[in-house]
């Protein structure tokens, strides 16, 4: 079993069956994670760089340790301490980067398409560690894993994504994983942070919080990218919270469980309370452990290792 592609560049690309085996393969090495040695030989003599363009807490952590209990031989560089600083361009970097024998690179860069244009150029792997406000395709698997360890099969269940759809790679690379692997998913949040385009996607529209929380399986709470608005596209941060902000009173007044996600970094008291990120309905850490998992499949089905070297 191998994937379709050569890259991970966006959840668009990947087939229902490419989900499907990066899932299987996760469960995998979620297994491998629980033993006391978590270290396995996969990638022994496998160079990867991860080029982070953009700040990163959990991503950059996460694909360091996935490669780190890989084997790999990783190498990190931040665009605020290279050479990119002195004029450098991107591929300049990434070809004196390649000509010390580097075999995959990760990329975050704050331009939509970063990783598309390196691909082209290079003969290395590149995994999207998010560009822009296109996609970060491992976070749509590690959600979308996520929910599956908690609900099973996913076509069929109700998937609420809420908050900044707009400025979103989350929700982008969300909505493209659950509407192919069959689940209902709606988009929430006010008018002005919600494409129009958005219903060619293949889902609903709602711009009612609380409906939306009644309908849905899953709330996946995403944050206000007040980076990406060049103008203000709603009055302040109080009122978004008072109309879109979610506190566990509004989950108990449901008359179901609801399954709770964040991908981070959180705003706490703007989208979600600590009594609902906190809380026994929240996964949000069980997002962040089984984003390594995930990140562990992906670069070893890219890799093209074989399954006997897991
Ligand atoms: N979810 C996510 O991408 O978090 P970081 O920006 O901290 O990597």
């Amino acid at each position: 079993m191998a994937l379709s592609v050569k890259h991970l560049l966006g959840i668009k690309d990947l087939t229902p069956e490419d989900i499907q085996l990066i899932f299987n393969t996760a469960a995998h090495f979620k297994e491998v994670l629980q033993r006391p040695i978590k270290k396995v030989p996969t990638l022994r003599d496998t160079t990867i760089v991860n080029l982070f363009y953009e700040n990163s807490t959990r991503t950059r952590i996460s694909f360091e340790l996935a490669e780190k209990r890989l084997s790999a031989d990783t190498i990190n560089l931040s665009a605020s301490t290279s050479s990119v600083n002195k004029g450098e361009t991107l591929i300049d970097t990434v070809n004196n980067i390649l000509a010390m024998k580097v075999d995959m690179v990760v990329m975050r860069h704050s331009a939509t398409g970063a990783p598309h244009f390196l691909s082209q150029n290079i003969e290395a792997s590149v995994i999207n560690a998010g560009d822009g406000i296109n996609e970060h395709p491992t976070q749509a698997l590690l959600d979308g894993f996520s929910m599956v360890e908690k609900l099973g099969d996913l076509a069929g269940k109700k998937i609420a994504i809420i908050g900044d759809i707009a400025h979103s790679r989350v929700a982008m690379s969300n909505m493209h994983l659950l509407t192919k692997m069959g689940a209902k998913v709606r988009v929430c949040g006010p008018p002005t942070l919600i494409p129009k385009f958005i219903k060619s996607f293949g889902v609903e529209v709602s711009y009612d919080v609380r409906e939306t929380l009644a309908w849905c399986d899953v709330a996946n709470v995403l944050r206000i990218q007040l980076e990406r608005q060049n103008k203000p596209l709603f009055s302040t941060l109080r009122e978004y919270s008072m109309f879109y902000g979610i506190d566990k009173k509004m989950l108990d007044n449901l008359n179901k469980e609801i399954i709770v996600m964040h991908p981070g970094p959180i705003n706490r008291g703007v989208e979600l309370n600590s009594d609902v990120a906190d809380s026994q309905q929240s996964i949000i850490l069980d997002q962040v452990e089984n984003g390594v998992a995930v990140r562990m499949a992906v670069l070893y089905l890219l890799a093209g290792k074989k399954a006997d070297h897991i």
